[in-house]
């Protein structure tokens, strides 16, 4: 069964595909390749890898697909569990599996996109290779005697691909229609140019070391193109594409992830040279912007590989300008951001060469807290001008704190940016209102970007689920009978459903605006709703391909009341557990003790089951796979 989330990530694969593909794959055979299984009755027992446990807690039933763990009540199918061992995205986690057993994935006959992004991408693939080939033949000289020279070896070069480009018009392009390609899409794929006429294409690349950006998967998306010697510009880098965006790619993530899971951390850098010299000396947990700031569309790549962020840019004004670019992407996130400053007028690959690979460690180490970079940053010059400068200096950081006003942390951040900043916090609240209110333009853009990086922070379901109930306001009654106020996770959607679920409001109304001001002050909750509504409205003039229907809506609501089961069948999970000792004590009335409340345990979580399972059947919902079996 296909949930909504997935729906939504599969933007390339046909549906039916995904479902054969769970029906063809041996469950046991897939994770047998992770971990040793064994067989007790129709399922398999396993060491769960994902908790750091000891004990074969991990059941795998191949018959119905899934597997779940006692340890660490995490469950799934075969892509949830490929998605987490190998770090990989929905899509990818599918790419992965059928390429393990030799299953063709096919394109989405809908899907004209995934097929034209395919074009671009074995376009990228073939340059690469046609590089690596120029660098190996007697063209390739000068190249390595530069890659030589700046101490690269041979082994990073093979690692990275680096490649080269004949300094002509039409290499590459000569051998790329050999090889079947249209000119237009080696356009849009990004190695070549149209020329004037508008017929002819000539070589983007010209004479350039070229590094190519691959993602996880090794695909490759783009390339920097380095001059030679003092050349200018310095880099240029692929154009914009369906297949390369600056504001997703992270250069080396693909050589980089296994040593972020490894570390839990990432070091983030500003060019190419840096990751490379960084990988090279064994700091190997390295990736680069391209040339711009971090967005908040990095953050869920991030995420999937480490929690915590090292921001390590260049020691230089520009650095110092990227540095705070990226803080405001992390703004109202939970990633842990720290910073490493560098000094003046020096980057990573500085520091590695003159100080070594164990300084640098060293230093990440040291890094300080991303919040306390930037209220140091921006608070220290100021903090004994006058009150009108020290407003101001605030008002470039107040987007970040803006943010965070839904989060527990809030307090904390406010105060602390109070005393970097030399204000009392009624001044600073006043200051942080008014960016938030737009009266400075700069700042409106700001704190309009943060609010989104904040929802895309994993309140995707509460979100639409109030989205879906603007859209059918008439199942607001059966979603209080379920729900309250307190079971969303999002203080700002608790503070939104303890008003929404008052009787008689209509959210999606004028009227219910007016009315939410009027008993309201939250400007926090006014704008957001404001924004649903927007967001409801701009999907409402798609027609009938609009989402939040009645479909959404339920199986929104369902995944609350879900939660909510969960939560409350963990809770007995962990008192079956905490009667495990008396169990196993050896003295008989302990264990008879443990025994009945252990039953009685598994009596109470087989109603809280019916009882799901009866909600679920009235909502009409997809049938809930629930792992039946209570460890003993
Ligand atoms: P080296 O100077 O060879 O060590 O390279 P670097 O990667 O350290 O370059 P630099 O510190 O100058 O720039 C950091 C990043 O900004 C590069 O890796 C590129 O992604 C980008 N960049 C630098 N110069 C240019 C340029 O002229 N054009 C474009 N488009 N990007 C550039
Ligand atoms: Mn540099």
């Amino acid at each position: 069964m296909l949930s909504y989330l997935r729906l939504e990530e599969m933007a390339s694969i046909p549906d039916n595909f995904i479902d054969d593909l769970i029906a063809r794959v041996e469950l046991d055979d897939l994770i047998g390749r992770y971990i040793t299984l064994k067989k007790t009755g129709t399922r398999f027992m396993g060491v769960c890898p994902f908790h750091g446990d000891s004990n074969p807690s991990l059941s795998v039933t191949p018959d119905k697909g899934f597997l779940y763990c006692f340890g660490c009540q995490e469950g799934g199918d075969a892509i949830t569990f490929v998605r987490k061992q190998e770090n990989l995205d929905f899509v990818e986690a599918v790419q992965f599996i059928a390429r393990l057993y030799g299953i063709p994935v096919p394109e989405a006959a809908s899907d004209p996109h995934a097929t034209r992004r395919r074009t671009l991408i074995d376009i990228n693939d073939k340059s690469r290779e046609f590089f690596i080939k120029v660098l190996k033949s007697k063209y390739g000289k000068p190249f390595i005697d530069y890659l030589k020279s700046r101490g690269f070896t041979k082994e990073t070069v093979l690692a990275y691909r680096v490649g080269a480009s004949f300094n002509s018009w039409d290499h590459l392009t000569k051998h790329l229609t050999k090889e079947g390609f249209k000119n237009q899409d080696m356009v849009d794929a990004g190695v070549a140019i149209s020329g004037k006429d508008g017929k002819s294409i000539y070589d983007r690349f010209r004479g350039r070391l070229m590094i190519p950006i691959l993602d996880t998967l090794e695909r490759t998306l783009g390339f920097g193109g380095r001059a030679m010697g003092d050349d200018e510009p310095k880099y240029i880098n692929s154009p914009e594409s369906p297949i390369f965006q600056k504001s997703k790619v992270l250069f080396g993530l693909d050589l980089a992830k296994s040593a972020c899971r490894d570390s839990g951390q990432l070091i983030l850098m500003e060019g190419y040279t840096d990751v490379m010299q960084a990988w090279q000396a064994g700091v190997q947990n390295c990736c680069a912007v391209m040339g711009t700031a971090l967005t908040p569309e990095h953050l869920p790549i991030i995420a999937r590989f480490a929690g915590e962020v090292i921001m390590a840019f260049d020691g230089d004004e520009a650095g110092i300008r990227a540095t705070t670019r990226s803080m405001m992407a992390f703004a109202g996130s939970d990633l842990n951001v720290k910073v490493l400053p560098l000094p003046s007028g020096s980057d990573p690959a500085d520091i590695i060469r003159t100080e070594g690979a164990e300084k640098f460690r060293e230093r990440a180490g040291d890094a300080i807290k991303g919040e306390a970079w930037l209220f140091r940053t921006y608070g220290e010059p100021v903090r004994n001008s006058s009150i009108t400068d020290r407003i101001k200096a605030f008002e470039d950081v107040a987007p970040y704190l803006i943010a965070y006003s839904s989060h527990p942390i809030y307090d904390e951040l406010q105060e602390r940016a109070a005393i970097a900043f030399n204000l009392n916090l009624t001044a600073l609240r006043t200051a942080m209102k008014n960016v938030a209110q737009g009266s400075r333009t700069i700042g409106r853009s700001e704190a309009g970007r943060t609010l989104e990086a904040v929802i895309k922070g994993g309140e995707e379901i509460e979100k639409v689920l109030f989205l879906s109930l603007i859209a059918n306001p008439k199942h607001l009654p059966e979603v209080k009978e379920h729900i309250e106020p307190e079971d969303f996770d999002q203080p700002l959607h608790r503070r939104l459903a303890r008003v929404f679920f008052q009787p008689g409001f209509a959210l999606g109304t004028p009227e219910g605006l007016k009315r939410l001001r009027e008993i309201n002050e939250d400007e926090d909750l006014y704008s957001y709703v404001v924004r649903l509504i927007l967001e409801h409205d701009e999907e409402a003039l798609k027609g009938s391909e609009a989402r939040y229907s009645e479909a959404d809506l339920k199986f929104c609501l369902l995944h609350m009341i879900r939660r909510n089961y969960e939560a409350e069948s963990k809770r007995i999970q962990s008192e079956i557990q905490g009667a495990m000792p008396d169990m196993q004590s050896g003295d008989t009335g302990r264990v008879n003790r443990a025994k009945e409340l252990i039953s009685k345990l598994g009596v109470a979580r087989q109603e809280l089951e019916n009882d799901f399972r009866e909600i679920s059947y009235q909502l009409g919902g997809e049938k809930v796979s629930w792992e039946e079996e209570i460890h003993a």
